[in-house]
């Protein structure tokens, strides 16, 4: 019988687990970190949020590692985590549209400036404005056109707004204005009024919301960071902000989280802070995508979203 052990929302998330495979995959056997660090070697697939190195070396009959985040950093910085086990990144149903509702939302407190209201709300002070834009007059760039960048381009697109894209490759995504690469970099962000990062945290794009980028955006641009916090300087962004270079931002990621007590992000004027929160897709939707996974690695078959080595993400 196939075994696939489980690391993510303790023992009291088990059953709920054991449900949503026990109704796609009956003949899988489910079991928790528990009882597969007792007996490792029973283990075929494991379905992991930091998951220990040292534990995934023991399992010797291990197939495939699924990462119950999109993100796989927290499996890939300890240094024991076995490289040559394949390693497949979330990507279920709800997570793309989740994002892509998020920062839309964001977009829009972008557009219009909500923290003035909330700052005004706060005073108990009134505070009128007749400085209304309209999506269709301002344009969002969005770094990264994987697998959820895109849906966050399509849906901004659809929202009205005009859109750009940067990715490593050259994209062609309806509506948007795509750009790749280095050389693209400084064209794409110079027309910008929001930047979205929805990039994976490899060693080339860390610190990539920093100094450089925030003086090559239009005076005024706002940040939107849901890709990992160590993309964000936070130094860099609290001095754009306060130049007035950068205009404001909703954060959702950060490094470490959670976000500090005593982060002067917490309480700037201009900022939004949000818990890591902008997608997170259900139990059921995950297994969907980890049954995908494991039904294909049985067959002998390439399984979607395995995380390439050679690129870091
Ligand atoms: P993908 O791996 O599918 O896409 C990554 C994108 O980034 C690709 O378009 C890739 O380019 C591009 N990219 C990678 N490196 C570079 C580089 N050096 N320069 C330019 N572009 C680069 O990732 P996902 O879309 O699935 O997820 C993106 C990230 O979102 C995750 O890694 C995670 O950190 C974050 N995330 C955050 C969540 C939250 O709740 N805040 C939830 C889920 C994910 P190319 O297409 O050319 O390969
Ligand atoms: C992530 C996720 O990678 O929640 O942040 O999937």
């Amino acid at each position: 019988m196939t075994c696939l052990a489980i690391k993510s929302g303790g023992a009291a998330a088990l059953p709920e687990w054991a449900a949503a495979f026990g109704a796609l995959m009956p003949d899988l056997k489910v079991i928790g970190w528990a009882d597969a660090c007792a007996a490792p070697e029973q283990v075929d697939f494991v379905l992991a949020w930091e998951p220990e190195g040292a534990v995934l070396q023991r399992m010797t009959g291990l197939k495939a590692i699924i990462s119950s985040a999109a993100g796989v950093d927290h499996i890939t910085r300890d240094p024991q985590w076995p490289r040559d086990v394949p390693l497949y990144r979330m990507g279920d149903a709800e997570l793309g549209p989740q994002m892509a509702d998020y920062v839309l939302w964001a977009s829009l407190c972008c557009l219009r400036r909500t923290w003035t209201w909330q700052n005004a709300q706060q005073r108990r002070e009134w505070l009128p404005f007749a400085g209304n834009r309209l999506a269709t007059d301002t344009t969002v760039g969005v770094m990264g056109l994987g697998n959820l960048g895109r849906d966050v381009a399509r849906h901004l697109v659809g929202a009205g707004f005009r859109v750009a894209g940067w990715a490593r490759s050259q994209h062609t995504v309806p509506g948007v204005a795509c750009y790749a690469g280095e050389q693209g970099f400084l064209p794409f962000l110079g027309a910008l009024d929001i930047l979205v990062c929805l990039l994976p945290a490899t060693p080339e794009t860390h610190g990539i919301l920093g100094a450089r980028t925030f003086a090559a955006l239009p005076r005024g641009a706002c940040v939107i960071n849901v890709g990992r916090g160590s993309h964000l300087m936070a130094e860099d962004l609290l001095a754009a902000l306060d130049a007035g270079q950068v205009g404001g931002a909703v954060l959702d990621v950060f490094a470490p989280e959670p976000l500090a007590a005593e982060s002067p992000l917490w309480s700037h004027q201009r900022v939004i802070v949000t818990p890591h929160a902008a997608a997170e897709a259900s139990r059921p939707a995950k297994a969907a995508h980890g049954v995908t996974v494991m039904q294909a690695v049985l067959r002998g078959e390439e399984a979607p979203l395995r995380y390439r080595p050679e690129r870091g993400y």
